[in-house]
């Protein structure tokens, strides 16, 4: 048996998570935990809110599987990391975060960390028994999102309603939103390189408007590797949770005869100025990546608030970027206080906006 603690378990993901643990004997969901809404019978122990390492503590879990959205999760990423309890790591913004961090605490905890995002779990997939010396480089697709090929002018008047009527996934609110304004894909882009350990410059990111590519490796020989399959979900989660069994889903195998659409296109950074600010974070490094996070929280909250326009979200990334001093955190409470100063940055850029 293997002991989940599944927080998020009201989200997307966590709602599949269940879906697939109900389907595994050898599975046992342990724990679960929300932000606000009841998990009342979703698992022996439950947490609504508050510090979700306190029910990890009482839990003792073989796995956690982090999908808390958003810079909430970092604790919980941090709880399991350091205690060599595996991590299946959907809540990417506590990687990108807390990037040097968490990796020191998975050193010391000596754990797994398994990627739920479906890009990093595909990545992983073809990386997977490989030396890094034979990697010459990581491709991330994207689906582009629901404004794929429309100009500034176009995205000007843009609601939440139209951002959160994503192509290919069905999502929360957070990502759907940052699958809109392409920030997911430079979130992703950070996330890949404090999983992976690859520089910036050996990760690509292309789109794949149909989302059946989730991911290539490049190797020095010339030979690359593809991470093929419908866009679902619980195709990596069973895989975080089934590992390294590889256990059946409901998610039928690919069929090549029904006209499958395998197109591929470069971003469009201009339009979608958030993945170059990511790569530009990433480049800067100490909390450049942290802060990048923390302000398009900020940005995307307002926007769904409908206190901010869609393009106005890249704007306050970057004013916010321009004011911060960097600097690497040598501890939580240094990272906790860059996440801050982010966030006071972005709001203020959002009452001038
Ligand atoms: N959805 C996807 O297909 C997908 C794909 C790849 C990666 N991810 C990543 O997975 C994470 C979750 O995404 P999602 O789409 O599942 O989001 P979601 O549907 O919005 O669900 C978020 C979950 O986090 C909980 N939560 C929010 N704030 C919390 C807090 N302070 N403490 C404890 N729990 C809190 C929510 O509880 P309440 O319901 O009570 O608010 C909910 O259960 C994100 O990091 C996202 O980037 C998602």
């Amino acid at each position: 048996m293997k002991r989940i603690a599944l927080l998020g378990a009201t989200g997307s993901i966590g709602r599949q998570a269940v879906e697939i643990v109900e389907h595994h004997p050898e599975l046992e969901l342990v724990a679960a935990a929300s932000g606000t809404q009841p998990v009342d019978g979703v698992a022996p122990l439950t947490q609504v809110g508050g510090d979700l390492t306190e029910l990890l503590e009482r839990a003792e879990p073989d796995v956690v599987l982090n999908a808390v959205v958003g810079f909430a999760g970092l604790p919980a990423t941090l709880w399991a990391l350091e205690r060599g309890v595996t991590l299946a790591l959907a809540n990417k913004e506590s990687l990108v975060a807390a990037g040097d961090l968490a990796l020191a605490a998975q050193e010391r905890g000596g754990g797994l960390l398994l990627p739920v995002d479906s890009e990093h779990s595909a990545a992983f997939q073809c990386l997977e028994g490989r030396v890094a010396d034979q990697v010459h480089s990581l491709v991330l697709t994207g689906s582009g999102g629901p404004f794929r090929g429309r100009s500034r002018d176009e995205l000007e008047t843009v609601t939440p309603q139209e951002a959160l009527a994503h192509p290919t996934w069905e999502m929360g609110p957070k990502i759907t939103v940052d699958s809109a304004t392409l920030a997911n894909k430079g979130l992703e882009l950070l996330e890949a390189h404090f999983l992976f350990g690859l520089d910036y410059d050996r990760i690509e990111v292309v789109l794949q408007p149909t989302s059946v590519v989730h991911a290539l490796v490049r190797f020095r020989d010339g030979a690359t590797l593809a991470h093929l399959g419908y866009p679902d979900m619980r195709v990596p989660i069973s895989f975080a949770l089934t590992y390294p069994e590889r256990s059946v889903t409901p998610v039928a195998p690919l069929d090549f005869t029904s006209g499958l659409v395998l197109e591929f296109e470069p971003p469009d950074l201009e339009t979608f100025p958030l993945l170059a600010l990511a790569r530009q974070a990433g480049g800067e490094g100490g909390t450049y990546p942290c802060a990048f996070n923390a302000a398009n929280e900020v940005a995307v909250a307002a926007f769904l608030d409908r206190r901010l326009p869609f393009l106005a979200i890249a704007a306050t990334v970057e004013e916010a970027l321009a004011g911060i001093d960097g600097a690497p955190a040598r501890d939580l409470d240094e990272l906790v206080e860059a996440d801050a100063a982010a966030r006071r940055l972005a709001e203020r850029a959002l009452a001038l906006a």
